[in-house]
């Protein structure tokens, strides 16, 4: 009797084991969910809005490889760290950072229309691509991209967002090539987009 409750215990409390550690893994901004799940596909078609009011889709950047970022304007701390350390990786990559595509998809398209993109993105690199939408098609995105965001409302009625803080490295034929961390070195960064820009596999 006492060995069947302990047994029933156990498993009941592996459950909830499996159950918390899946979900912190599914939350966590540094690990994308899809790089632990092979089968599943990262990125896919999409059609959204630059900071020029121009409309830009997946078919316009096939044979270039991309780095995309999902963010907002408004945002503290991430977001503007992140780019301009994209500022800087793209500097140091000289010419070849022309073979390179980075968008920045505002997850914010309330906020962030196209003329705030246009303002907010002259402090970084020219060549960085604000990208805006309506808000199902940043949903859809999203989606195909396994990013998530939230919403977070501040005292007065403001709010702020929760992000995946994750850089996705695209290659030319726009498959899932892999990641830059939040905070990751600049070496490790440069590692990565030169092997992007090479066409070779990232890691
Ligand atoms: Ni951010």
């Amino acid at each position: 009797m006492a060995g069947r409750s302990r047994t029933i215990i156990l498993a009941l409390t592996a459950i909830v084991l499996l159950v918390v550690a899946g979900g912190l893994y599914a939350w966590s901004p540094e690990k994308p969910p899809a790089v632990l799940a092979g089968a599943v596909t990262i990125g896919g078609p999409f059609k959204l809005t630059t900071q020029d009011g121009k409309p830009l889709s997946d078919a316009d950047l096939k044979g270039k490889p991309f780095a995309v970022f999902f963010g907002f304007t408004h945002c503290p701390e991430v977001c503007p760290t992140t780019l301009w350390e994209m500022t800087e990786a793209l500097k140091t990559l000289g010419p070849d950072a022309d073979r390179l595509k980075v968008l920045f998809i505002s997850v914010d398209p309330t906020r962030d229309t196209p003329e705030f993109l246009a303002r907010y993105l002259q402090s970084f690199d020219k060549r960085i691509v604000g990208l805006t939408g309506t808000e199902a098609e940043i949903d859809a995105v999203g989606k195909s991209y396994r990013a998530y965001w939230e919403k977070i409302p501040l005292d007065g009625g403001d709010y702020t967002m929760n992000h995946t803080a994750s850089i996705f490295l695209m290659d030319a034929k726009g498959q899932f090539a892999g990641t830059i961390s939040y905070g990751e070195a600049m070496d490790m960064r440069l590692g990565k987009l030169r092997k992007l820009i090479a066409g070779g596999a990232v890691s």
